[in-house]
């Protein structure tokens, strides 16, 4: 017989009571973040002090309640509903996925394979269709679903490696035959870097091909690239792309990287964990100009589409390349333990055995939404930024740190008689102690970035509920936030 306790843990009446109050107490929580001004982005607390607030056993008997945990994990998060909140590349979700999430959070199902996700497992491929085809990709495209871009670029990178390596590196390894590598630019994300150490391709196993002035890859600067990847004995496999980078934003020129792999045969993997979305926006797809014949994509809705975290799409333009990133045999899961073409078994291609139904919250979202609001999302956020870029310019105290491609804008503040050079060491103090006290006043949560020229301010506008009117107050927060004595 199930023990009373377990009984009652699993009563769906204390699930409906209990679920009617979280709800309240969430919607609560979002009219207080969307409104901004009786919330701090985030109410920073010391590491080490919140650490030792929380109690770190669990007693046996039952003796907490639901909501008193909700209510202060909630006080303590950081608030990306904050309209002043402009900090990594995280959604601000849309309540309907939310709710969507809580469904998949209690389904549980695995994903492995069809049986353990049936429906899940068809909206996956109807969603990433969807986003293949937004890519100008036709019907032999396909891929799947996955926990990250960073798992995403990996995938991508190991299907890269079946089809360029000229081994069979799944079963020899790394060194089963030339020492390989990939080209990307310094600016491409650090996981690029992890996936090539991770394929076992070690130091050099990534080659750094120059960017220019406004931090894109210069296509011609790929040329050297190669040649230097040939003089220490390696042979490139691909090349990654970023549409668009993460410290600035800025959209590698896909077209002529495209031409520099069609003439070398190498595989074009785009990273467009932040920006494939502009894919949306009539008016910002252009930057993504030869996406269309990228071999891989990697797309974030988790960042762009207003979606929780994680849901990466890994799209291949040949569908039927992405089941090469994982060769390999599993007789417990599938009948015919041979690898095969087969969509509705997503494990066959990620790195996840059981993993999240992803899916139903896109799927969802889409269906509830329409596209419409998420092609408004990536336009207006792009338009922002290059708005905030103007006041930026106009204002005599403020640098840019580049143009703004995407939603995300570098910054700093230059005090008026600030001393030093531009890359000097005390303009980056001013931009540290600037940062370091708006996130401990929970006026606005912004990040940094180091640039060619120094440290910067890095916002990024997730949030659709941001207005001109906060990035206008972000300036003058800045500008108190610098100075020696404020705090
Ligand atoms: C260009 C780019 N690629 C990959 C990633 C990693 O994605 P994730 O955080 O989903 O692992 C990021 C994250 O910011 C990114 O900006």
């Amino acid at each position: 017989m199930t023990p009373p306790d377990l009984q009652a843990a699993f009563d769906p009446e204390g699930f409906r009571r209990e679920g009617h109050r979280a709800i309240d107490i969430l919607a609560d929580y979002l009219a207080r973040a969307e409104r901004g001004a009786d919330l701090p982005v985030v109410a920073w607390q010391d590491p080490e002090r919140l650490a030792a607030s929380w109690p770190a056993e669990f007693p046996a008997e039952p003796s907490a309640r639901l909501p008193a945990i909700l209510e202060r994990a909630l006080a303590e998060a950081m608030h990306l509903h904050h309209p002043r909140y402009l900090g990594h590349q995280v959604a601000a979700v849309l309540p309907a996925a939310a709710l969507l999430d809580l469904a998949v959070a209690l389904l549980n199902n695995g994903m492995a394979i069809y049986e353990m996700g049936p429906t899940a497992s068809v909206m996956e491929r109807i969603v990433c269709r969807w986003l293949a085809s937004l890519l100008g990709w036709g019907e032999g495209a396909g891929g799947v679903l996955t926990s990250g871009g960073s798992a995403g670029n990996l995938t991508a990178l190991l299907a890269a490696r079946q089809a360029k390596a000229g081994f069979n590196a799944w079963e020899e390894g790394a060194g089963g035959g030339p020492p390989l590598c990939v080209l990307a630019s310094d600016q491409a994300h650090y996981s690029v870097a992890r996936a090539v150490h991770i394929l076992g391709l070690g130091r050099g196993g990534l080659v750094a091909a120059e960017t220019d002035g406004s931090f894109r890859l210069r296509a011609a600067a790929l040329r050297s690239a190669l040649a230097a990847a040939g003089r220490s004995g390696r042979k490139v496999i691909a090349v990654v792309a970023s549409a668009c980078t993460t410290a600035t934003g800025a959209f590698d020129p896909l077209a002529e990287i495209a031409d520099f792999c069609g003439e070398h045969g190498l595989w074009l993997h785009v990273d467009g964990a932040h920006g494939a979305s502009a894919a949306l926006s009539a008016k910002y797809r252009g930057l993504l100009a030869g996406i269309e014949r990228a071999d891989s994509v990697v797309w974030d809705a988790h960042k762009m589409l207003l979606i929780p975290a994680l849901a990466t799409a890994v799209l291949c333009r040949d569908g039927s390349r992405s089941y090469a990133a994982f060769a390999q045999e599993a007789s417990y899961l599938y009948a015919d333990p041979r690898p095969r073409d087969e969509w509705q078994n997503v494990s066959l291609r990620t790195l996840e055995c059981t993993k999240r139904m992803i899916a139903l919250k896109v799927y969802g979202a889409l269906a509830v939404h329409g596209t419409r609001v998420f092609a408004d999302h990536v336009t207006s956020s792009f338009d922002l930024a290059r708005r905030f870029a103007e006041r930026l310019r106009a204002a005599a105290d403020f640098e840019l740190g580049a143009e703004p491609e995407a939603n995300i804008v570098c910054f700093r503040h230059r005090p008026p008689g600030a001393t030093g050079t531009a890359a000097g060491a005390d303009l980056d103090a001013v931009q540290r102690r600037a940062r370091r006290r708006l996130l401990e006043s929970g006026r606005f949560y912004l990040s940094e970035t180091r640039l060619p020229a120094g440290l910067f301010l890095r916002a990024v506008i997730m949030n659709p509920l941001t207005g001109e009117d906060d990035l206008a107050a972000l300036l003058d927060a800045v500008r108190e936030a610098a100075g020696p004595g404020a705090g």
